[in-house]
């Protein structure tokens, strides 16, 4: 049997950072049921100390959801940790993420501290939300641009201090799939204790680089991976959780596996994107519209013969009901065929041929050809019966 991944969503937190997508109260425990049907084992409920609102969120999806554990998220800070505790209160199983800037930049322009200070602090936020839950996830912010000697020295401290899971993230998008592979790699090798603790990924998107940076980290040894639906958070992004499940399910060599119900995928996804009002575009693997759309003619005519010709996931398989064939300037005569047949019109020989000579002068100057299009340029023959 594989090793388990366990999936941390925080569409609620990071991805509801994204300007204009604030959701309220209600919307969220929305939101978090849909997560907890769709099998998700961690949910970061919000930043309980950010205001009122999100305080009251993570209080109320603590009551409304069974399953996940809740998490919520504060800085390396007492009162945060209090006020996270407190959001926490109601949780069959609560989580608090605490954690602090890893990186140079963070250390020097950010927190104005050193290094050494920058480990006393971790060890103490840790130990402080130790006193009030049991798993305290402890984040490395910007570990992608971390000094490595450092990162791990700061990692076996928090594990040391009681830390459960290691959040190592690449907060701002920077790194290649390679470097944060080594990454995850250096601190399996280096870190005395890391066995102790689960190593999580947290990658962002600003080299559209977050899922190969996520399934890196996998290959690596992590196996807890921090994700939202549809990819949304800040700047660009974070890694998208349809992309990153699907592409474990895809490929057998890497060798974990989710608890994702995959053909809830596509609900969640539409669910998210009208609650946040932010549109899924088109081309997004896994759940754009035009991801099982094919529309050239020689696309067209092989996933005709054999889906499996041009598809690599089957629609059901992430709750889209079928493939569409979609009637452009670019189908060939076996799309054209397709739907023809589907309106129990069935032409063949000089006939077809025909129709598809007209069909091409209205593709050229029409963008959607629907039924009554067709019926249209087949009316002549329709007559003739
Ligand atoms: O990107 C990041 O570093 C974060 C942390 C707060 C976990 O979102
Ligand atoms: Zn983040």
């Amino acid at each position: 049997m594989s090793d388990k991944l366990w999936i941390f969503d925080t569409t609620l937190r990071d991805g509801e950072q994204v300007p204009g997508c604030q959701l309220n109260t209600r919307e969220k425990i929305v939101v978090a049921k849909a997560l907890e049907e769709l099998g998700v084992d961690i949910i970061e409920a919000g930043f309980p100390i950010s205001s009122p609102g999100d305080f009251n969120s993570v209080l109320e999806i603590s009551k409304a959801v069974s399953n996940p554990i809740i998490c919520a998220l504060s800085r390396a800070v007492e009162k945060d940790i209090e006020v996270a505790a407190d959001s926490l209160k109601y949780a069959k199983k609560g989580r608090i993420h605490t954690g602090i800037g890893v990186s140079p930049y963070h250390i020097q322009y950010k927190l104005r501290s050193h290094p050494d200070d920058i480990v006393e602090r971790a060890v103490k936020a840790v130990k402080y939300a130790k006193h009030f839950v049991e798993d305290v996830e402890f984040y490395a912010e910007d570990a992608g641009r971390a000094e490595l000697d450092f990162l791990a020295r700061i990692i076996e401290a928090a594990i040391k201090a009681g830390a459960t899971v290691v959040n190592i993230p690449d907060t701002t998008g920077y790194c290649l799939p390679e470097q944060y592979g080594a990454i995850i790699r250096y601190l399996k090798e280096n870190v005395s204790n890391i066995d102790k603790a689960i190593i999580s990924t947290h990658c962002h998107n600003d080299l559209g680089m977050a899922t190969a940076n996520t399934l890196a980290g996998v290959q690596n040894g992590a196996r807890q991976a921090e994700l939202t639906i549809n990819g949304i958070g800040e700047r660009a992004g974070n890694t998208s959780m349809e992309e990153v499940v699907m592409a474990i399910k895809c490929h057998h060599g890497i060798d974990v596996h989710t608890n994702i119900q995959t053909p809830k995928i596509y609900e969640t996804s539409r669910l998210i994107s009208k609650l946040m009002n932010m549109p899924v575009q088109p081309n997004k693997a896994i759940v754009g519209r035009n991801a099982f759309a094919h529309s050239s003619g020689i696309h067209q005519d092989g996933v005709l013969k054999h889906r499996e010709n041009y598809e690599i996931i089957d629609p059901k398989e992430v709750g889209v009901h079928e493939s569409s064939i979609v009637l452009t300037a670019r189908s060939g005569r076996a799309a054209l065929k397709f739907h023809l047949d589907s309106l129990g019109v069935e032409l063949e020989g000089d006939a077809l041929r025909e129709v598809y000579e007209d069909f091409l002068v209205l593709a050229d100057s029409k963008r959607d050809i629907g039924p009554k299009d067709l019926l249209s340029l087949v009316g002549k023959y329709l007559d003739d019966s």
